[in-house]
This record gives structure tokens, C-alpha cells and sequence, in this order.
């Protein structure tokens, strides 16, 4: 949430900051800024996206080879000119960009009135400019201590990058709850919130951990805690690449990341799937599978699409493992006085791996003694460091904000942890894993047949693109698909979508249903089929309008149904992982046709910072 870039170094700044912002735009973009330094600080922020804050600079650029810039998604205040980053203080001698919430902004605020400052904007960050600037002033303190000491006065999070005018040749970072990195490349240095907005010029990075500061100079950078002690940090390699983190010819990332698919799962499988010799190998979690196969109950928290996967999880541990699970809204779980110690293993599940309430999560069940353990995408982020053990999901970089191929991935990381610990409990035996396997095996392969036959798909979004409201309906392993179904749509079409399990619908949504409600089914061929046929004759007989995802040789289904979309056979346990990818596509395609900004949908950043 919010997307930090910093810079110094040889090249101009606002060039490389601007990029940067660009890259890191899914994280926020409802207004955008820049502070450079050329002899004095120069600042230009717009409302609107990184491009509008881009034509700004056309008309007056801004030089210097060492800046910051920031792309904001609102906690505090409007989004406007005037809330966006960089924040000054009275004198205006230096900037500061921030990501996360100051909690006692309040107080420090009223404390700084008293004492003669006043305020230009409705944000915490601005607070925390001035109190550095009080401390630096009044004090006489050096700048790098003053920033020191008022962020060991700040209650809450932050990630921050701060530039000031008499110190051209320093940046300061410094992070809690936000993350932050250090990007190395000989003599010039960059400050990011990942590593999306650097990876074109440098590969090795420092993580910044909670508490920490990093002081930043062309040919050089020091790490201490904010309580002063001085640090030596590793030197990360990242494996991304820059064509990861582009378009590569698709009109969205999302459709990108979508057909991205049948690619990401087999990366995920790799190494790990063995067909051959029949087992799954899972190095990540090797040290506590013991742990998790004896552990008395299997929690998985999660937020969003991740809930949803850890919901398919919870069916396929179930079945296939015999394992109690139960699957917790990382947002509400430390708020539950949790009981957990340590016989339970919390599984966290994260595509950003810096979502802050799953993070919270994750230190309320270690606090209690729990072992836990992650899947993540992206390597290195702070839940991946967190946890005691984990999985990544190796999707690469997904950049629009609405999930997909994430909740694949997650959902084959889950598939095999859930057979792993079958074969190890005797709940699966050899002949029926094998078959598992194969059906596993075979996934990436339909999921390129569902895309490259989905003209249908692109035809149906037509005919509902202004539906008001949509109803997603499904049973067992494919009642979180119908979750995610409604789930997306609603994020980047604005439609109203509600998903339900298909029988809850005579509890109360059935009232909903006329000849206008477009209902999807999720009726794949397994063992709740008879029963979904019942559901979808309730729906027919009060002339709601039937889109049926399921097989081509379900006859009932595709007979009731006023839209099939077929998708090919799997086993049950699998199914989400086929059933999805129609649900993204009519999502995106409706999005499209609604002329709605697929990528960037309102109100929404990729990685949710803020709790
Ligand atoms: C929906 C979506 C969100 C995320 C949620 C958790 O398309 O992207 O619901 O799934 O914010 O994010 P991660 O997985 O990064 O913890």
C-alpha cells in the first residue's frame, strides 16, 4: 500500500523515481509525488495517477541526482494535490515520503500546535515531518538523529524515505510494518518498497527489517536499528527479471497474469511434483512436516483470494490428509483471544507476503508457542522472513491488483502439502496418490485448453455487461471458487456479486432471483452434482439466467443451463484450479467492457499494508 522510490546517484533522478513510481503504481495510485535535490528541494505532486504527476513534470522537470517519490493509496486524508507526497515541514528544507499509518498522530500533532506549527495538510505523515523538524531545530540535533528520534516517538508503521537540501549527497530510510529495500549498484543507490522498480538496474538488495534505518549515500549505505545499534546486513540476489514485470504485449496484466497460468502452475510443480517416483518434495517445509502431520489442528489465516485458497485447502486437507483445519480471516484472528499454543501449526497464506493483517496473524500464533508456516509469492518479503518454515508459490510478479494467477499457485501449494501429508498419515495410499499425481500433472495442460477455447466467454460478458448484480453459486471445492468468482468481478467491474454455497441459497438469497439476475454455477462433474442440478432448477423455475461452468459430458447442467462454459476433467480435489479460470476471464472481460481500469481498479492497492 503506497509505493516508496528513492534515488542518488549519477543518473537524473526524477527519470529513474518516475519509472520507479510507474512500476510500483499497483500499490496505491490515487495521487503521486516527487522531491529532488539541486541545490535546494524541489517538489512536484498531482492527484491522479503516476502519469498525470509525469505530465506535470513536462512542463517544469525537476533536476538532481537524488530525489524520492511516492505513489499514495489514501489512509489519512483526501486524495488531492496537497495530501499527496513528499510532506515538508515549516522551513521546507526537507521531504518525506511515507507508507503507513502514524497511530498517534493525534497526540504528537496537538503536542507540535502547541508549539507553533501549523499544518498545511489532513495527513499523519506530515506530523511526523514536523516533529523530525522540531527535534532537528529546536535541539539543534544532527538531521540522520533527528529522524532517529521522532520515529522512535511514532506509534504505528512506517516505511519512509526522507531527502533534505544541506545533506545533498544523504538519503535516509527507515522502516516498521512497511517494507522497505536498499537496492545496491556500484556507485549509485535506491530506496523501494519492492524490488519491481529497481530490478532494471540492479539485482543485489539489503531488506530493511522493523526498527531499522539505513542512512544512504552514492558509494555507500549503513544499516542500524532506530535505537542506534549499528547492523551488517546480507546482500540479497534477486531472480526476478524485467520481462516479468512487464505487459509483454497484453493489453492488462491482468489477462497477462491470467494466461500466465498454465506456465505459473507448472513452475510451481517444478522440482517438487514427482511423478516418476510418486511422492511430493516440498524442501521448504521438510523440517517441520513432522510438525504439521502430528500437530493437533492445521489453522489457516489469510485475507481476500488468499482466504479463498486456504478455504480449498481446508476441503483438501480434510479429504485427503484427515487433518482438522480451520481457516481464520487473518484481519479478525488476533482478535479472537485465539486459543492456540504449540500443538497447532498457522498456516499463512500470502501472495504480497506483506499484507498486514496476515502478518498480525502470524505473530499473535508464534507469541502463543504455534509453529508457523507460509506460502508466499514474492521471495524475501516479511511473512516469508517471518515464518519458521514455508512455500513459495513461484508465480513471478503479479502485478494487477486483482489475483489470479497467485490463487492457482496457491492453490497447487496447498494441493500437495495436502497429499504430502496424506501419504506420510496412511490416508492416501501409494495407488491413490499416484492417481492424485497424475491428475495434478495433467492441470497446467487444461488450463491451456479452457484458454484457448474461451471466445464464448468474450461473448457472454457482452450480454451482461450491465448487469447490476451477479450471484456465484457452488458446492464443496468449488463453493470458495464461487467466492472468488463474485470476488473479482466485484473488484474491477464494480458489479454488485455475491458468492454463496449453492444450498445456503433458499436461506435467504433465492429471494433475490428474477429474470435479470445472472447467476454462475459452479457444477463441475464430482460428487455434488446431483445436488447442484436441484440448485440449478430452483434458479430456472424463477427464470434466473443460468452460466454453467462445468464438463461437456454433464448433460443435466449444460441441458438447464442458458451458458455453458465447459471446462475438461479432473479429480475433485482439483477442480478450483480449472473452474477459476472462467470466472477471471468473464471478470476481466466485463471489466473491460464497462471501459473500467482492469488493473488499477478504485480504492484498491495490491499490497495491503494497513491494518
Ligand atoms: C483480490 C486480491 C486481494 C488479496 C488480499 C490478500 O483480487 O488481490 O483480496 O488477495 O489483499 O493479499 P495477499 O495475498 O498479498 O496477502
Amino acid at each position: 500500500m503506497c509505493g516508496i522510490v528513492g534515488y542518488i546517484g549519477d543518473q537524473k533522478a526524477s527519470d529513474v523515481i518516475i519509472k520507479g513510481l510507474k512500476r510500483l503504481e499497483y500499490r496505491g495510485y490515487d495521487s503521486a509525488g516527487i522531491a529532488t535535490l539541486n541545490g535546494k528541494l524541489l517538489i512536484k505532486k498531482s492527484v491522479g495517477k503516476v502519469a498525470a504527476l509525469e505530465e506535470n513534470l513536462t512542463n517544469s522537470a525537476l533536476d538532481g541526482n537524488a530525489g524520492i517519490g511516492h505513489t499514495r493509496w489514501a489512509t489519512h486524508g483526501e486524495p488531492n494535490d496537497v495530501n499527496a507526497h513528499p510532506h515538508t515541514a515549516q522551513h521546507k528544507k526537507f521531504a518525506l515520503v511515507h507508507n503507513g499509518i502514524i497511530e498517534n498522530y493525534d497526540v504528537l500533532k496537538k503536542q507540535l500546535e502547541q508549539k507553533g506549527h501549523s499544518f498545511a495538510t489532513q495527513t499523519d505523515t506530515e506530523v511526523l515531518a514536523h516533529l523530525i523538524e522540531e527535534i532537528h531545530e529546536s535541539e539543534t540535533m544532527d538531521f540522520e538523529k533527528a529522524v532517529q528520534l521522532a520515529l522512535n516517538q511514532v506509534q504505528g508503521t512506517f516505511g519512509i524515505a526522507v531527502v533534505h537540501q544541506d545533506y545533498p549527497d544523504m538519503l535516509i530510510a527507515a522502516r516498521r510494518g512497511s517494507p522497505l529495500l536498499i537496492g545496491i549498484n556500484g556507485s549509485e543507490h535506491f530506496i523501494a518498497s519492492d524490488a519491481s522498480p529497481i530490478i532494471e538496474f540492479t539485482n543485489k538488495v539489503v531488506y530493511l527489517d522493523d526498527d531499522e534505518m539505513a542512512i544512504i549515500r552514492n558509494d555507500s549505505y549503513e544499516v542500524k536499528t532506530i535505537k542506534d545499534v549499528p547492523l551488517t546486513k546480507s546482500v540479497h540476489e534477486l531472480a526476478m527479471s524485467l520481462e516479468q514485470i512487464e505487459k509483454g504485449g497484453y493489453e492488462h496484466f491482468m489477462l497477462k497474469e491470467i494466461y500466465e497460468q498454465p506456465q505459473t502452475i507448472a513452475d510451481c510443480m517444478r522440482g517438487r511434483l514427482m511423478v516418476d517416483e510418486n511422492r511430493i518434495q516440498l524442501g521448504g517445509i521438510e523440517a517441520v512436516v513432522d510438525k504439521i502431520t502430528n500437530a493437533n489442528r492445521l489453522i489457516i489465516a489469510a485475507c481476500g483470494t488468499s482466504w479463498h485458497a486456504a478455504l480449498v485447502g481446508e476441503y483438501m486437507f480434510e479429504y485427503l490428509a484427515k487433518k482438522r483445519v480451520e481457516v481464520e480471516y487473518a484481519s479478525e484472528f488476533r482478535y479472537q483471544d485465539p486459543l492456540v499454543d504449540e500443538n497447532d501449526v498457522l498456516l499463512v497464506i500470502s501472495q504480497s507476503g506483506e499484507t498486514a493483517d496476515t502478518l498480525a496473524a502470524l505473530r499473535e500464533a508464534k507469541k502463543r508457542g504455534a509453529t508457523v508456516i507460509g506460502i508466499c509469492n514474492v521471495v524475501g518479503s516479511t511473512i516469508a522472513r517471518e515464518t519458521d518454515a514455508g512455500v513459495y508459490t513461484h508465480a513471478g510478479p503479479e502485478i494487477g491488483v486483482a489475483s489470479t494467477k497467485a490463487f492457482t499457485a496457491q492453490v497447487v501449494v496447498l494441493a500437495m502439502m495436502a497429499l504430502q501429508i496424506g501419504l506420510r498419515k496412511g490416508t492416501i495410499d501409494e495407488e491413490q496418490m499416484r492417481e492424485l499425481i497424475r491428475h495434478l500433472d495433467e492441470v497446467p495442460e487444461k488450463v491451456d485448453q479452457i484458454l484457448n477455447n474461451q471466445d464464448n466467454i468474450k461473448e457472454l460478458s457482452k450480454l451482461f455487461t450491465y448487469a447490476p448484480n451477479f450471484l456465484y453459486l457452488g458446492r464443496s471445492y468449488n463453493f470458495p471458487v464461487a467466492l472468488e468468482g463474485a470476488l473479482k468481478l466485484k473488484e474491477i467491474s464494480y458489479i454488485h456479486a455475491e458468492g454463496y454455497p449453492a444450498a445456503e441459497m433458499k436461506h435467504g438469497p433465492i429471494a433475490l432471483i428474477d429474470q435479470h439476475m445472472p447467476v454462475v454455477v459452479i457444477a463441475a462433474t464430482d460428487h455434488t452434482n446431483e445436488k447442484m442440478v436441484s440448485n440449478i432448477e430452483e434458479v430456472r423455475a424463477r427464470k434466473g439466467r443460468i452460466i454453467s461452468i462445468t464438463n461437456s459430458n454433464n448433460g443435466d447442467v449444460n441441458r438447464l443451463s442458458e451458458f455453458s462454459i465447459t471446462i475438461p476433467h479432473t479429480h475433485d480435489c482439483f477442480s478450483p484450479l480449472l473452474t477459476v479460470i472462467p470466472l477471471q476471464l468473464i471478470a476481466y472481460y466485463i471489466a473491460v467492457n464497462r471501459q473500467c481500469d482492469v488493473d488499477k481498479p478504485r480504492n484498491l492497492a495490491k499490497s495491503v499494508t494497513v491494518e
